[in-house]
């Protein structure tokens, strides 16, 4: 499961589609968290897609992260700042790769 407190235990690495990725970053192999109020850990994502079909405010879109081991699309939470904390994705999320930090 994502680490709760990736904040304290990791480093910005980059920035894409404006929101932080939290690393190590080692492409293919290793991408990092995606976003900080809605976080995707796309080392555990495995393209399930629970998350864009059932967000109401459509926070993710899919995005290609082509030789991941995993999946070679995650979902990205490009659009975290419309987040309203219902906690859905991480509730159906299969593999808990998303945490919600409210507040
Ligand atoms: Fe979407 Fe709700 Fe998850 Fe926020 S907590 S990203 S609004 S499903
Ligand atoms: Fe990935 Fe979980 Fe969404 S596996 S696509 S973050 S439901
Ligand atoms: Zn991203």
């Amino acid at each position: 499961a994502i680490d709760p407190q990736f904040e304290a235990n990791r480093d910005v690495a980059e920035k894409h589609e404006g929101h932080r990725v939290w690393g190590p970053v080692d492409e293919p192999e290793q991408q990092g968290i995606h976003g900080t109020h809605v976080a995707v850990d796309f080392d555990i994502c495995m393209a399930d897609g629970a998350c864009l079909e059932d967000c109401p405010v459509d926070v993710f879109e899919w995005t290609d992260t082509p030789g991941h081991p995993e999946s070679d699309i995650k979902a990205d939470p490009i659009n975290e700042t419309q987040c309203i904390d219902c906690m859905l994705c991480v509730d159906v999320c299969p593999v808990d790769a998303i945490d919600v930090d409210p507040g």
